[in-house]
């Protein structure tokens, strides 16, 4: 298992899920970046460990001093959720951030809800992993909370197309949009969140919605934005100091009604 670290001791560890491509691999790119996160060290959560490797290289190659390591995690399977919680543990005693960013999208533009595995699978990935992942991580967010390291933070990455107000307001231009499966399991993932956030009350946790995005998950859908502009107001959510806020479900553009 991969893992490279600066010279400077790390003061603030990362993890986040699905960090090999896509979005989660620009937050890790930005929050790794020590000209502007000095003393971040990011744990690049993947699916499949050599494409983690790869993700690492890469942000290295980008910039050296980076902070950075690799831990494989599939958020389906409990053992695996352990062994990353174990191994974190053994390195760094605590976890200061972490974002729930695995996710996938499996209904595309279809309409219809009868296809059971598709639907069982997106809730799996979507919202029972962010659900194991987070209890899991639970007691090192807490250590980091005793080590006076600021509030603990969690991100949870889901979407504008999780509102149900957007989704009931037939002049928002993505309520026509469909994809059903992924709109249930986000819109449940949006109510994991503030249970996270009203067990923790001391703590950071909050909802992000990286917009339409151009990453394989969009499927080439017109309009979709950089994971640039993906990626800010995550960043932003992992980062948040003692005044932040909490419970709260948001993108670049501000609060998103519920
Ligand atoms: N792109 C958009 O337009 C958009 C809009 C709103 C919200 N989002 C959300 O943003 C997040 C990131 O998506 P993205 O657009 O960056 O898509 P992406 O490029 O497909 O990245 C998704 C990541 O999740 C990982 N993943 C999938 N199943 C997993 C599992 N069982 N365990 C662990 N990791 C798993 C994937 O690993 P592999 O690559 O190895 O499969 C991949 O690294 C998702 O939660 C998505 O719902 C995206």
């Amino acid at each position: 298992m991969a893992s490279r670290t600066s010279l400077q001791p790390p003061r603030t560890i990362v993890f986040i899920t699905g960090a090999s491509q896509g979005i989660g691999q620009q937050i890790a790119r930005t929050l790794s970046t020590p000209s502007v996160h000095p003393g971040y060290h990011v744990i690049v959560g993947a699916l499949v460990e050599s494409e983690g490797e790869a993700a690492v290289s890469r942000l290295l190659e980008e910039d050296s001093s980076r902070s950075l390591s690799v831990i494989p995690i599939d958020v389906t399977s409990d053992a695996s959720i352990s062994a990353a919680a174990g191994k974190v543990a053994a390195d760094f005693g605590r976890l200061d951030v972490l974002i729930n960013n695995a996710g996938i999208l499996l209904d595309g533009l279809e309409q219809t809800v009868t296809n059971r595995p598709q639907f069982e699978r997106t809730f799996q990935v979507n919202l029972f992993g962010a659900a194991a992942v987070t209890e899991a991580f639970l007691p090192l967010l807490a250590e980091a909370e005793t080590a006076s390291q600021g509030p603990p933070r969690i991100v949870f990455v889901t979407s504008r197309v999780a509102s149900l107000a957007v989704k009931s307001d037939p002049t928002d231009r993505s309520a026509a949009r469909h994809f059903p499966m992924y709109r249930c399991s986000k819109a449940a993932l949006n109510m994991l969140m503030l249970h996270f956030a009203s067990l923790n009350p001391g703590w950071k946790v909050n909802g992000h919605d990286p917009g339409l995005t151009n990453t394989p998950l969009a499927q080439g859908q017109a309009g979709a934005g950089s994971v640039q502009d993906a990626a800010v107001n995550a960043v932003r959510l992992a980062t948040l100091g003692g005044g932040g806020e909490t419970g709260t479900y948001s993108n670049a553009f501000g609060i998103i009604p519920w």
